[in-house]
């Protein structure tokens, strides 16, 4: 009976379309603690339905990679632990994954299983429902495209990698902290620099850019061992090629101060749509939550988060099925 049920809930998120999902976002949204608000949104750029189903579609999806140009670790499937570490809902992951898979099947909507089981996750973690909505959007998603056999696996892992600090309040507070110059920005002119905060969770996560200059160049000053962490990084924290728009690799998520960074322009916003990595930005959103970071220019403190793999969805549509042969 249990498996029956199983299959009924994924059955359902099955039939849904990403359209679907993000409605049933912008539902929950409010629910959601400000601390993970804008990481949910981001979690499902990172993780587009229709990357998946692009994958899925062929008879090979490491050609359907191929034409699509992946670069990184773009498979879910071994990235399930590692792909949330950036929510502060990652602390009660375990929790989040049991209350999935033992859920017997949706209740009227998206929306309202994830209030649902989000209200389970909360009562057996003994936390506000606000804290584990996002993560619960996250982990039903997560059942959608990897499977509940891939979700049981790894049931009682804990998240993989550093996670944020347990207190939201603490995250929160870092985030809006000014940077040192920033306190002092009228002593120092056109010199101000600012603090790109690329990973929360490391005490070595932060590079510092001068005011204006892109977040890809900036990253370029920073000293590190980047590659070790992702072949892609080749430069400092930021996976990039050519600088100049046209390869994809430097896409990044806006955890906090996107308004610090100028507005996004016509060329920018078609190189988004051009890679498929504007699902959850709004049209008419001036500085949206996904940006490349060789086109987007600081002028304030701002915390990123990098995804792991970069490509061209939509060659797929445009492309891909010639290349493949199909119709
Ligand atoms: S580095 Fe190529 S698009 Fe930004």
């Amino acid at each position: 009976m249990a498996v029956l049920e199983k299959n009924q809930l994924l059955e359902t998120l099955a039939g849904l379309s990403q359209k679907s999902w993000l409605e049933a976002l912008d539902a929950v949204e409010a629910s959601i603690h400000e601390v993970d608000r804008e990481a949910t949104r981001i979690w499902f750029a990172f993780w587009p339905l229709e990357l998946q189903e692009a994958l899925g579609s062929g008879d090979d999806p490491k050609q359907m990679a191929k034409v699509m140009d992946l670069e990184g670790e773009w498979t879910l499937d071994e990235a399930i632990d590692a792909s949330v570490s950036f929510l502060y809902g990652a602390h009660h992951w375990p929790a989040t994954k049991k209350a999935i898979l033992a859920h017997g099947g949706p209740a009227t909507s998206l929306s309202q299983t994830i209030q649902d089981l989000a209200g389970k996750v909360a009562a057996s973690e003994k936390v506000d429902v606000s804290l584990v909505t996002g993560i619960t959007a996250v982990g039903l998603m997560m059942l959608r495209i990897v499977g509940d056999d891939a979700l049981s696996a790894v049931v009682d892992h804990p998240a993989s990698g550093d996670l944020l600090p347990k207190d939201p309040g603490r995250v929160l507070s870092n985030r809006k902290r000014e940077s040192r110059d920033g306190l002092f920005t009228f002593l120092r002119g056109v010199n101000r620099r600012w603090d790109v905060r690329w990973d929360e969770s490391r005490r070595d996560g932060v590079y510092r850019a001068i005011n204006q200059q892109d977040l890809a160049m900036a990253g370029a000053s920073a000293e590190g061992d980047y590659r070790s962490l992702d072949y892609r990084r080749i430069d400092g924290p930021v996976p990039v090629e050519c600088r100049v728009g046209s390869c994809g690799y430097c896409w990044v998520g806006l955890l906090a101060g996107k308004d610090n960074l100028t507005p996004i322009t016509p060329f920018e916003q078609e190189r988004l749509r051009y890679f498929g990595y504007d699902t959850v930005n709004g049209e008419a959103d001036s500085h949206p939550l996904v940006r490349l970071a060789c086109q987007a220019q600081c002028h304030g403190d701002v915390t990123v988060t990098i995804p792991p793999w970069n490509g061209e969805l939509k060659r797929r549509h445009d492309t891909g099925r010639d290349k493949l042969g199909t119709s």
